[in-house]
């Protein structure tokens, strides 16, 4: 089923909601409704990104009819702001484990994978003015049924559908995710949001490399930073970027 406006309307009502069939980039139009007023909790969708952005400066592809690219508005207090893209990493992972994708997991910081491959990222962007944070962007893209095959994400990416044997809606996905990163978001500031994301990560234990730098993920912290144990007994701590695991995801 595709995605539109009536059937977003219908199903996300009361939320705010706004949909767009193309867009340059979700984010941006949720950071101006931000700052137009939009309440905690609205949303920004749509069916195709023609400059969709990702972390560390890169793109992210939104082809019409097989993903899902969303922007959610919150309003939250600065010192929670490590814990944004921790809640949606979280409302992301535990929707793919309620559709039965038991091999999900969240790779440091907050990329979600199933088998290893990145079906999905977060990018937060925070508005201040001045020292006054206005709020945040929480955007979100999962590959639904986007086909990776041939190309050079190949072993890297992974699209929903081919990984659970059947189509799912677009609509029906939203919906859940959406109630689920609204439970998370009104556990901003706990131990338990924290305590589930680290649960969920799949990179502690595991030999990665970051930037010149090899050794165990050992532990996370509340903040969101990884500390990484080399050979001669130090431990690192990282508070951004990508780790490349041993096992090249
Ligand atoms: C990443 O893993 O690099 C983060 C990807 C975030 C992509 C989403 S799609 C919706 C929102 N709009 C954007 O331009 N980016 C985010």
């Amino acid at each position: 089923m595709t995605l539109s406006e009536d059937r977003l309307q219908e199903r996300l009502t009361p939320r705010a909601v706004q949909f767009y069939p193309q867009v340059e980039s979700t984010n941006d139009l949720a950071m101006e409704w931000l700052h137009q007023g939009a309440v905690s909790g609205a949303v920004v969708v749509a069916d195709e990104q023609r400059k969709g952005r990702g972390r560390l400066g890169r793109t992210w592809h939104t082809p019409p009819g097989v993903s899902l690219a969303v922007s959610m508005i919150l309003r939250p207090r600065p010192e929670h702001l490590p814990q944004i893209t921790m809640l949606g990493a979280l409302a992301i992972h535990d929707m793919l484990v309620g559709l039965g994708l038991a091999t999900t997991g969240i790779k440091w910081p907050n990329d979600v994978h199933i088998n290893r491959r990145k079906v999905s990222g977060v990018l937060a962007e925070a508005a201040w003015t001045g020292d006054k944070l206005v709020g945040v962007v929480l955007g979100m893209g999962i590959n639904v049924r986007a086909d990776f095959s041939g190309s050079d994400l190949a072993q890297q990416a992974i699209s929903i559908d081919p990984a659970l044997g059947r189509a799912v809606d677009r609509v029906d996905l939203l919906v859940d995710l959406l109630a689920r990163a609204d439970v998370w978001a009104g556990q901003l500031g706990t131990k338990t949001l924290f305590t589930a994301w680290q649960s969920r990560l799949v990179t502690l234990g595991q030999t990665v490399t970051y930037g010149g730098l090899t050794g165990t993920a050992e532990l996370v912290t509340p903040d969101g930073a990884l500390s990484i144990r080399t050979g001669d007994g130090q431990l690192h701590r990282v508070i951004a970027g990508d780790v490349v695991v041993e096992d090249g995801s």
